[in-house]
């Protein structure tokens, strides 16, 4: 039999239990202010291999390495000027920084994929922080089955991985993300501009804001097409974030066959068990509930579509627009 994965309570003794389970190899699944991460100490190269099994993430799609500091991020990597001037302005928070890996570092080599670089993040959630003291750099992608919805609640960890997981020791419970959106992702490659990623967590006019220039952006991925050929972040598959049930935006008519995600005022009486993101419009509040109501959309569905109604591009509206179109993208 497997051994059950326990949620706890991220109280001190829990935090002792997470950090000998990360030190021994095993996955912890941890809160951060934007989603639950599945985190393996990035020392170990069958912690971090565990990750991709225990996701079923595909090979070439390299990991977040989160940190408790950008000192702890300069020792791994090339921690540039621009680099110095972004986490400062941001961390802890919401940004990952790809950045070439330095050569000395004792980080798992599988965190890259095969790429020269490394992602890196300081997260704000007191929890992960927490963690990372005692335990050292973490890696963590979200903690959610490869090409599903991300975890904005401990119990979401369960429902997508299955606490029955081998390698999964424990869920630290950190209550609700307060963002709800993953992180923001900036390359800054030593010859080239800085480039947008993944929009996110932080919104990309911040960010250009503080580098005082416009961000390049990253070379377009073609649908489901399964190589890294061409694509800066490997992790910008066409489908992603899908829930089960089949998706439509930008609609403002609804029928019978709709369960309906709104946003703002709605437009009309909206079909029996549809949501609103935020019925004051407000683009924050929104993206903390997006996953959790494709969740409980997709549960009540029923062979009917979820249909979403038109969300503004401006501020977190980007990322909010890029989930929500790689959730209505042709599965695989
Ligand atoms: O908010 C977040 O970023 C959450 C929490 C747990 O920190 N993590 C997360 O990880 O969303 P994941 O693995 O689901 O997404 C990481 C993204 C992927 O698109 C991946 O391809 C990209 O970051 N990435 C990681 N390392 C990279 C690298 N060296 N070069 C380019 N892209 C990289
Ligand atoms: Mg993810």
């Amino acid at each position: 039999m497997t051994e059950q994965a326990d949620i706890l309570q991220p109280l001190p003794d829990a935090l002792d239990k997470a950090s000998a389970a990360l030190a021994s190899g095993r996955l912890v699944a941890f809160p951060t202010e934007t989603v639950y991460g599945l985190g393996a100490s990035a020392m170990i190269d069958e912690a971090v291999a565990a990750i991709f099994e225990a996701k079923g993430r595909p090979h070439f799609n390299p990991l977040i390495v989160h940190v408790p500091d950008s000192a702890t991020a300069a020792q791994h990597t090339v921690f540039d000027e621009r680099a110095s001037l972004l986490a400062d302005t941001f961390w802890p928070g919401g940004l990952t920084l790809v950045l070439p890996r330095r050569p000395d570092t004792p980080i798992s080599l599988l965190v890259s994929a095969g790429l020269d670089t490394m992602a890196v993040r300081c997260p704000a959630h007191p929890v992960a922080h927490a963690l990372l003291e005692r335990a050292g750099p973490l890696a963590a992608p979200s903690a959610n089955a490869s090409g599903k919805l991300s975890p904005t609640q401990a119990t979401h960890v369960a429902a997508s991985l299955g606490t029955g997981h081998g390698h999964l020791a424990m869920v630290l419970d950190g209550g609700e993300c307060a963002i709800g959106l993953e992180s923001t992702v900036i390359g800054l490659p030593l010859d080239g501009p800085a480039t947008l990623l993944r929009p996110g967590a932080v919104p990309g006019e911040d960010v250009e804001a503080v580098l005082g220039y416009a961000l390049a952006k990253a070379a377009p991925h073609t649908p489901n097409d399964d190589s890294t050929q061409g694509r800066s972040s490997p992790g910008q598959l066409a489908s992603h974030y899908a829930p089960d049930a089949p998706i439509v935006l930008n609609a403002t008519q609804f029928d019978e066959n709709d369960v309906v995600l709104a946003f703002g005022a709605e437009p009309c009486p909206l079909p029996k068990g549809s949501l609103n993101l935020s019925p004051s419009g407000n683009l924050r509040e929104a993206a903390a509930h997006l996953f959790s109501m494709l969740r409980l959309l997709d549960a009540v569905a029923h062979g009917k579509r979820i249909t979403v109604m038109p969300i503004p591009m401006d501020g977190l509206g980007t990322a909010i627009n890029d989930r929500l179109t790689r959730a209505a993208a042709p599965r695989p």
